[in-house]
């Protein structure tokens, strides 16, 4: 072989290996099957270990990237849940070892939040306080650990496979972790409930309806008392069969505590209501919303909305006891974000740099309580092995619950 074919070759080994184009990967992930469940489709475009979204571009949450989530307009998101968090660990009693474990921590922004208001507002919790990640996508844990390294060996990153059953005295808590978990779709046609499978036409993305991967998916159904016969014909939505794994999962390292899930989502009636045809699935790319999940592949995110009722009533199979849903703007008023925004609106600075940066926090906490956007995201909390008397003591954040 001459030196300038074995340059050639490397270099086009090199652009194999580096630019595979999306339906070359989702060939590989096929191997000889034609088709794939549209729930590994997904986790490939999010996870996959070299082109998934959460590998390549999810260090650009804010900004620089697709969406927003809350901990990245105001540190106060963070100063919130901190203040619930203290509420939690004085209605069991302060105990010496509490342990707050998030879980699908982005860049770490709201675990530094966190962190920095409960040192502020109860220095004796911080003394106490582990504070774990368990994180899924390697480039964020490397965000996470950059931005974290100040707080030194009190955050410390955790897999769940190395978490003893009933190990955990202290709270769990996750923001928007749950409606990116992989799910399946299905479809009501011709009278029998059918799964979304994913392939390819060429190079192009095609779907098709086949019979479900898994009976869990009827499960999922049945145990909600839903019967599709008087859905619309193409009735499409998604089922999310890995949030009901991480429910139990979670409930089985937990001993005594809380579990603080943040998301947006629906009551399981809402959620598969026959009017709400075309399911919830929802795709990010540079800040603008599409529902067509085959579009820019590993570049843009892609998401469903959470089934609280499902999570509650799996948590109550493993133990977990439901203790409320509210929205994020109720939540986030009841832990004192008003008095902050009143304080901000309440000054007499002629000094025009102050008059806008208060202004600009101001708009900031507003977007956290947008009825028609953060604001109507859903908090679901859940405890367990509580004695009487501190499952009976209310949690200052659930002022307002709504049935789920
Ligand atoms: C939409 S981002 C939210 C990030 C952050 N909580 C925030 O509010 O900015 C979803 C996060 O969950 C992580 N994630 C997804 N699936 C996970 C899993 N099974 N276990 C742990 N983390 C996961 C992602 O890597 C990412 O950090």
């Amino acid at each position: 072989m001459t030196w300038a074919n074995f340059c050639l070759r490397h270099f086009y080994e090199y652009i194999d290996m580096n630019m595979d184009n999306e339906w070359k990967w989702i060939q590989k992930a096929l191997g000889n099957r034609s088709l794939m469940p549209f729930v590994e489709f997904m986790a490939l475009a999010l996870y996959h270990p070299v082109n998934g979204y959460y590998v390549t571009q999810a260090m650009n949450i804010g900004a620089r990237g697709d969406f927003y989530t809350s901990p990245h307009l105001s540190p106060l998101f963070g100063e919130c849940l901190a203040r619930q968090v203290i509420d939690c660990w004085e209605i069991m009693g302060q105990p010496i070892a509490f342990e707050l474990i998030e879980m699908g921590a982005g860049q770490g922004i709201l675990a530094a939040d966190i962190l920095q208001a409960i040192a502020q507002i109860c220095p004796k919790l911080s003394e106490h306080l582990t504070y774990s990640i368990i994180e899924r996508s390697q480039s964020l844990k490397l965000a996470q650990r950059h931005h974290l390294a100040a707080w030194g060996s009190i955050v410390q990153w955790r897999e769940w496979e190395t978490i003893e059953p009933a190990s955990i005295q202290g709270c769990f808590i996750s923001n928007e972790l749950v409606d990116a978990f992989p799910v399946h779709q299905v479809v009501w046609q011709d009278q029998a409930l059918q799964e979304v499978y994913v392939g390819l036409d060429g190079d192009r993305v095609k779907e098709e309806l086949g019979p479900l991967s898994t009976p869990e998916l009827q499960e999922y159904f049945d145990r909600l008392g839903i019967n599709f016969e008087h859905y619309p014909d193409g009735y499409r939505t998604e089922v999310n069969l890995n949030a009901t794994d991480w429910i139990q999962t979670l409930a089985n390292r937990l001993h005594q505590g809380y579990v603080l899930t943040i998301d947006y989502g629906y009551s399981a009636d809402r959620y598969y209501n026959t009017r709400r045809t075309s399911g919830t699935l929802q795709c990010y790319y540079q800040h603008q919303t599409n529902s067509n999940p085959y579009l820019n592949i590993g570049l843009q995110d892609i998401t469903a909305h959470v089934d609280f009722t499902t999570l509650a009533k799996r948590g109550e199979d493993a133990e977990l006891t439901a203790l409320g849903l509210t929205q994020q703007a109720y939540f986030l008023m009841a832990l004192g974000l008003g008095d902050r925004i009143a304080a901000l609106s309440q000054t007499e600075t002629q000094n025009i740099q102050e008059i806008n940066d208060r202004l600009q926090t101001r708009a900031a906490l507003h977007k956290l309580i947008d009825p028609t956007g953060l604001g109507n995201f859903y908090i679901l909390i859940q405890s367990k092995n509580l004695s009487t008397t501190e499952s009976s003591r209310s949690l200052r954040g659930l002022t307002i619950p709504e049935r789920f």
